[in-house]
């Protein structure tokens, strides 16, 4: 191999057209997933405007401005009016999400309609499952999750996301979508799904702050990766279809790793945490917005990810033209 002076690597930095043109990674709307969040309708966010809630009127008219500049993919995630223990509002035929889905299905037959699949917007603890005592039930709370993506897939969801972390919910998630038939649902699971500072901001957002504890009793911990190979392959023996890795930013190792490791496609999700962080220092003046989350977005593709899950879908979409 030549080095300097025969060697120059700015050759090919010198301009714009050169540098595009050798360009390794590029970041394609196609891949992108935006979240959502219906509910009781508060005012608009003004600090982190992705992560405001939005009434089922409000949902749909927002879904159609986002399709207009060419978002494909939604993820829905549900605000009840009222939790309970249980969180029976996950799964009742006329929940948010269930209404959500009747209205935006037929109206967009184009557009792909994920789901959140969890109870801990819907319970009153604000804990992923149910409770024995203080303790989070893993078993008792399958048969729940598995009902919930179910009611999902009734309503029009193109595939479902559990994001509860409880021990076998994949395998409880799929034998319960077969037997409704249900079989051509795919399951998109948060399979390395860590305990994370960085989901602050979306818990505000969802009312779903824990009342007690925290979540690391079934969450992730952070300092673990090949546990979070261990919960990919697992996830895949139980019938996953998409493997994700959550949240994005301090995982690109993690989001590498699974890449490797696995041949189905791997989802990343820059979560609210990390997109508040950059809103901050934007609005501070520190840096600037758009090439911060881009710089992000770009990191997180080359890190291996195929679909990425960002609250900047929207704007990016604006970015991109
Ligand atoms: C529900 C869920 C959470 C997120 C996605 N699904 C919150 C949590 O686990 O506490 C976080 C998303 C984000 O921060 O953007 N279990």
């Amino acid at each position: 191999m030549s080095s300097f002076p025969v060697t120059r690597l700015r050759r090919l930095r010198r301009t714009a057209p050169l540098r595009s043109l050798v360009r390794e990674t590029r970041l394609d709307l196609d891949d992108f997933v935006l979240p959502l969040f219906v509910g009781p309708a508060t005012d608009p966010n003004a600090a982190l405007p992705a992560l405001g809630r939005l009434a089922v009127d409000d949902l749909a008219r927002e879904v159609e401005e986002c399709a207009g500049l060419g978002v494909c993919a939604f993820l829905l995630f549900g605000i009840p009016e009222t939790k309970d223990e249980e969180g029976s509002g996950a799964w009742d035929e006329d929940g948010i999400v269930q209404r959500a889905l009747r209205e935006l299905r037929p109206r967009f037959p184009e557009l792909v309609l994920l789901t959140d699949v969890c109870l801990c917007e819907y319970t009153t603890h604000g804990h992923c499952g149910v409770l024995d005592g203080d303790e989070i039930a893993n078993d008792e709370s399958l048969d729940l999750l598995a009902r919930t993506a179910v009611s999902h897939a009734d309503a029009g969801a193109d595939a479902v996301a559990p994001s509860d972390m409880m021990d076998g919910r994949v395998a409880a998630i799929r034998a319960a979508l077969d037997e409704a038939g249900h079989e051509t649902t795919p399951i998109l699971s948060y399979a390395a799904k860590y305990a994370s500072a960085f989901y602050g901001p979306f818990r505000e957002a969802a009312g779903s702050v824990p009342s007690f504890g925290d979540r690391r009793g079934y969450q992730m911990d952070p300092a673990n990766v090949r546990e979070a190979l261990r919960e990919c392959a697992l996830d895949l023996a139980e019938g996953a279809d998409v493997l994700m890795v959550k949240p994005a930013l301090p995982n690109l190792d993690v989001i590498r790793a699974v890449r490797e490791r696995f041949d189905v496609p791997v989802a990343a999700y820059n979560v609210s945490g990390e997109y508040a962080m950059v809103k901050a220092a934007a609005r501070e003046g520190a840096l600037d917005e758009r090439q911060a989350a881009l710089e992000c977005l770009t990191a997180i593709k080359r890190a291996g990810a195929d679909v990425v899950v960002s609250y900047w879908t929207k704007e990016l979409a604006a970015w991109l033209v």
